[in-house]
């Protein structure tokens, strides 16, 4: 069925959405295993009408042999340094193969992003993907799906979206800010389809969010590394300094609660819980068989507390104890006991350098250089500007300067953390959540506030920081899939 039929999805000024049933071609694709999966591509299914970037603004959709109306969507996004991607094929190696191979629908959007360009008439560049341009996209997409989910094999009240890092971010805004109205006027401008953008669950692996106040939090945590293993000059030590000491009120204002027991976390305790999160991880590594070096800063049961925890307590044996006799050495315990953050922190440093202080609107402060992030707040004029007060402030040597009104609010749209408690919008119920506890690209306390505020909000969060990764995604497939299976 071709809806409607006046138009053709190909003409990049398409003045209606188009989904046409009969346009799908088969196609297969080999697993890494061997197993053959046969399906049938979409392609080419653009999602708005007022197309701006034809290379990117648009979606795939592959639909598996033995999918039906009530298929599973899985929704993979390549976006990446918050730059334009565009939409791929199925990927045996990642998680859209993954996602075709368990039998679901695979629909993988295109987005623009801040290198996104187009000629004026003029022959001028215009900027065209700069923030919340990326999202819109993806939230349009979503809407795509809704809009022709009685045509389109898969269910589009199941939609499961996966993304990376600065796509790990989109995935997040994507289950944080569903049905907002801040987004409404210009999903209405770019001629998306008039339906909701909510979706199931969330995937996020490593995502780079709460831009503004990411570079406080990099400082607060990281501040025990400088001119230990990273080298900083008197101005980055001075910018670094000043970061951190304005991050604990931010935590206080959070006011998260730790989803374990209900007790407010807050700057005080904040460590302690990064330690607890970091001890679970090595000990689930240790449990299968990893080598936990003794130099990360991990304490553990040696011989003389071998014995497993009694009401929660190490006992040592007792001189005569045959645990002594048995266990030859000093050798590590079954448990680990204790991390000195620190020195962890510094093992960190070590395996991968920091970035600099500020770590993201870093331009022009104590020597730093314009990030991904200070592109993506700026204009059509391929401008870029600051999105915090501190860093235009020590940027523009003017101590009373505070970013405009207009950034402000791009600043709010491409925050997850804005809106949870927003009555406009709806947050998804399912949220899979992985930042790797090697990943120094943010730091610890932002993927850990996004998954404890959900918590606190009585979402379903799966969040772990998984043993000596660093900044990637789409790993450890099977216990995704196990996930997502089980939310289904
Ligand atoms: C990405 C990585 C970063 O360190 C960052 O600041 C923004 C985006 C990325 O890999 O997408």
């Amino acid at each position: 069925m071709v809806l409607p039929v006046c138009a053709m999805a190909k003409e990049k000024t398409a003045p209606g959405l188009v989904f046409d049933a009969s346009k799908g071609v088969a196609g297969s694709v080999s697993m890494p295993e061997g197993k053959i999966v046969n399906y049938t591509a979409y392609t080419n299914l653009y999602y708005v009408t007022n197309i701006e970037d034809a290379t990117s603004q648009y979606l795939n959709v592959f639909v598996p042999e033995g999918a039906d109306e009530s298929t599973p969507i899985f929704m993979p996004n390549y976006v990446g340094g918050y730059m334009a991607a565009q939409p791929r094929s199925i990927n045996p190696g990642d998680a859209s193969g993954r996602a075709l191979a368990e039998g679901y629908v695979v629909a993988i959007p295109g987005a623009r992003g801040r290198n996104s360009v187009k000629i004026s008439k003029k022959g001028k560049p215009i900027y065209v993907g700069r923030a919340p341009k990326g999202l819109l996209d993806l939230k349009a997409a979503v809407r795509y799906l809704r809009h022709f989910d009685p045509w389109m094999p898969g269910n589009a009240e199941r939609i499961i979206s996966d993304g990376t890092s600065a796509g790990g971010a989109m995935s997040a805004l994507l289950g944080a800010t569903e049905n907002h109205r801040a987004y409404a006027p210009y999903l209405k401008e770019m001629g998306a389809a008039d339906e909701r953008d909510d979706i199931y669950a969330a995937v996020c692996f490593c995502p780079i969010i709460d831009l503004e106040h990411a570079d406080m939090a990099y400082e607060w945590l990281y501040g025990c590394t400088n001119r230990v293993s990273r080298p900083l000059t008197d101005a980055q030590m001075k910018v670094s300094e000043e970061l951190a000491s304005r991050y604990a009120s931010y935590l206080e204002g959070l006011k998260l609660r730790k989803p374990e027991d209900g007790s407010p976390l807050t700057d005080h305790n904040y460590k302690d819980y990064i330690k607890e999160l970091l001890i679970k991880s090595a000990q689930a590594a240790k449990d299968f068989g990893a080598d936990i070096p003794d130099t990360l800063g991990f304490t553990f049961s040696n011989s003389q507390t071998f014995a497993p925890p009694v009401n929660g307590r190490f006992m040592p044996p007792r001189e005569s104890s045959p645990h002594r006799r048995m266990i030859p050495g000093n050798r590590q315990g079954e448990y680990i006991t204790g991390l000195d953050l620190d020195r962890y922190l510094n093992y960190v440093v070590s395996t991968i350098p920091l970035k600099t202080p500020p770590a993201f609107d870093s331009n022009g402060v104590a020597g730093g250089e314009a990030s991904g992030e200070y592109e993506e707040f700026g204009d059509e004029t391929g401008g870029s500007i600051h999105f915090t007060d501190y860093s235009l402030r020590q940027a523009t040597g003017n101590g009373e300067a505070t970013i405009e009104a207009k950034t402000k609010e791009l600043v709010m749209l491409m925050n997850p953390m804005s809106f949870h408690s927003d009555s406009g919008a709806t947050v998804a119920e399912h949220w899979y959540i992985r930042h790797g506890a090697r990943d120094r690209d943010t730091s610890f306390p932002v993927p850990i506030n996004l998954a404890v505020k959900l918590q606190n909000e009585g979402k379903d969060v799966n969040f772990k920081l998984p043993w000596n990764r660093p900044h990637s995604g789409d790993y450890a497939l099977n216990e995704l899939f196990d996930w997502i299976k089980s939310i289904l």
